[in-house]
């Protein structure tokens, strides 16, 4: 098992960082203030949010050809921190 370092600042043209918002069903999650790739080589694989006050883990996992973002049932101010990762680049967190 390879421990990865969580990236916090953006590098590169590509975006990664998480962008969250609130909406009705609770927060959505888009990779990038200009979306992700999603293309066959080089895609976001996951999205994963934790939380503070119930020490919880959410996490969806995406395909190529998927929108980068995902919804989850978590009140915003809840959140701990987000996490995604990129097939090539690695592993960012907010
Ligand atoms: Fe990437």
């Amino acid at each position: 098992m390879e421990l990865k370092d969580e990236k916090r600042e953006e590098e590169g043209t590509e975006k990664h960082l998480p962008v969250v918002e609130s909406t009705e069903e609770g927060i959505k999650v888009t990779v990038g203030s200009v979306p992700h790739p999603m293309e066959d080589k080089h895609y976001i694989e996951w999205v994963e949010v934790i939380t503070r006050k119930t020490e919880r883990t959410y996490k969806t996992f995406l395909s190529p050809g998927d929108t980068p973002e995902a919804v989850f049932p978590v009140n915003e101010k809840d959140v701990l921190f987000v996490r995604t990762y990129c097939n090539i680049h690695g592993l960012w967190k907010y």
